[in-house]
């Protein structure tokens, strides 16, 4: 699903890479941690490029690792423009540093490194939304385990229906103008699509990957280790 050369809309890709990985504790930043031989980032960027629906790249890395990760995207041998700026101290900064560096964006994708083994096809999948109208759309997955809420004090407050409720992953994909409204706004939000909600616009969830999964702890390490390890080739969407 490539552009047309009439197509005058650009989809920009925004990776949010700039984190420290407290909960993971590795010596280095997350994103810079190898899994199955290359840098998780190595790995997003590689599925976004596999995609084919990217026209280019923005990497927001921690403001040390610049050249490390200008780096890794030159070796990538990439198709498409990979560009590497600094992220900020919390993800939300690290994307609006990320909008700031992609003017021309018409749709942004916003897409965790941490999502390493994300498949191309997801990418595609959410691309292919915003192409058919949508102006926000998020990959999510049913909740497997209960969810409560609970006080301050460990108290249960509610047990919400879990029918009703998703998982949400990344890339979450913007018409771009509405997130710039969005995060004009300067409000906290745990992910870019909650920002948009604010604005009142609809967000919509489309079935997201189990691949999708974001690697935050060692235990999520080794799982995409042992992914990794049994993955026969990389599989790509044609262009
Ligand atoms: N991220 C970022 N800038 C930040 C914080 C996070 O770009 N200031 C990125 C991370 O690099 C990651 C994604 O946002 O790709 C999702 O965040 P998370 O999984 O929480 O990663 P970390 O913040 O690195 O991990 P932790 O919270 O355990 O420190
Ligand atoms: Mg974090």
């Amino acid at each position: 699903m490539k552009n047309s050369p009439h197509d005058a809309s650009r989809v920009v890709a925004l990776v949010p890479a700039a984190g420290q990985g407290v909960r993971l504790g590795a010596a280095t930043p997350k994103a810079f941690v190898p899994v199955g031989g290359s840098p998780m980032l190595t790995h997003a960027i590689d599925g976004l490029i596999a995609s084919g629906v990217v026209d280019r790249i923005v990497i927001m890395v921690p403001a040390e690792l610049i050249e490390r990760a200008r780096h890794l995207s030159a070796t990538a041998g990439s198709s498409i423009p990979v560009s590497v700026v600094a992220g900020g101290s919390e993800r939300i900064d690290s994307v609006r540093a990320g909008l700031t560096a992609a003017p021309e964006a018409t749709h942004v994708l916003v897409h965790d490194a941490a999502r390493a083994l994300t498949p191309p096809s997801l990418i595609a999948r959410v691309v292919a939304e915003l192409r058919a109208g949508r102006r926000a759309v998020v990959p999510g997955l049913p909740v497997t385990d209960t969810i409560k809420s609970v006080d301050a004090h460990g108290v249960v407050t509610g047990t919400p229906e879990r029918a009703g409720l998703r998982a949400i992953q990344t890339p979450q994909g913007f018409e771009a103008q509405l997130l710039r409204e969005a995060y004009a706004l300067d409000l906290p939000a745990t992910d870019d699509a909650g920002l948009v909600e604010r604005l009142g616009a609809h967000v919509h969830v489309i079935p997201g990957d189990p691949m999708a999964f974001k690697i935050t702890t060692p235990l999520d390490l080794r799982l995409a280790e042992a992914l990794l390890a049994e993955r026969p080739v990389a599989q790509a969407v044609p262009r």
